[in-house]
């Protein structure tokens, strides 16, 4: 069954609003399309918790803060309408541009703390442009649950602290990053790398894990991290933007092993960057492996 595509705010919400009067609950998924096996991983666990689902997809000029990186975004509707046929989702929403910012538009929804580092430093003004939009995704459907995938972690911390503090009545559910089965990340900017790029891009994951069981079982983060630094260099990357552990609680960095904390790094693979994150193995788990 073919998804159907409604580009109107006001269709959307009708819509959603006959769900809503006949008791149904409603799961969302916000995405920029070129959809690949991450992203229908949140699909089906949506269709898990809710009882109807729409899909959203736009690509949001103002989370780029590099005209050419918003220029060479895939625009793959067709495909991405194709692959969530057969996941039953209800509606595919992708408005059209003013849907979302009309003429006049002049809110930006910016969220501190949680959005300040890491790529909110590498990239001025990311998280303002994702927390309107997605701001404006979760009021437009109306969605009682929504759905962000792990790779993005701080997105996903951003995005839970908007939603508490804007009195959103949307449930924020965090989905496992999916990898490759050499652990890559899965991403749509992999379709960009070339095949040595491609061959070289596993160091990223495999760089997290060896530092992140070596901090767990007492090597010093900070030895940790730059031994971490240098295997992703020496792979092939052409630098590490960022690479720093933090607590999960609070996104404050640490540089201890004892409370859930993970390491978040973003390297450059030629002009590719990309980025991908994992918790530190629990401690207490570690100890009695060990
Ligand atoms: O993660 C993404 O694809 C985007 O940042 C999102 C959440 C759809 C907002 O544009």
């Amino acid at each position: 069954m073919p998804v159907p595509i409604i580009r109107s705010r006001n269709e959307l919400r009708a819509i959603v609003a006959g769900w809503k009067a006949a008791g149904e609950t409603v799961g969302v998924v916000p995405t920029m399309g070129a959809l690949h096996a991450g992203h229908l991983s949140l699909v089906r666990a949506a269709k898990a918790g809710s009882d109807r689902v729409v899909v959203t997809l736009f690509v949001n000029p103002r989370q780029f803060n590099n005209p050419a990186d918003l220029a060479a975004y895939p625009r793959t509707e067709a495909s991405d309408a194709e692959k969530l046929g057969p996941l039953a989702v209800d509606v595919l929403y992708v408005p059209d541009g003013d849907q979302i910012y009309p003429e006049g538009f002049s809110t930006t929804v910016s969220v501190a703390g949680v959005s300040e580092g890491l790529c909110g430093t590498h990239r001025p003004g990311h998280f303002d442009g994702v927390a309107t939009v997605v701001t404006k995704l979760l009021l437009q459907t109306g969605a009682d649950r929504a759905y962000f995938g792990e790779k993005d972690w701080q997105q996903l911390q951003v995005v839970r602290r908007l939603v508490t503090d804007l009195d959103i009545p949307c449930e924020i559910v965090g989905c496992p990053t999916v990898r490759e089965s050499d652990a890559l990340a899965l991403s749509s900017r992999n379709l960009r790398l070339s095949e040595a790029e491609r061959a070289a891009a596993p160091a990223l994951p495999q760089a997290l894990d060896v530092a992140a069981r070596a901090i767990v079982a007492g090597t010093p983060v900070a030895v940790a991290l730059d031994d971490a630094r240098a295997a992703i260099v020496a792979a092939g990357f052409r630098s590490v933007e960022y690479l720093e552990l933090r607590r999960d609680a609070d996104m404050a960095p640490t540089e201890s092993a004892e409370a859930p904390a993970r390491l978040l790094v973003a390297a450059w693979l030629g002009d590719i960057r990309l980025i991908d994150n994992l918790p530190l193995p629990a401690v207490e788990r570690a100890r009695q492996a060990g």
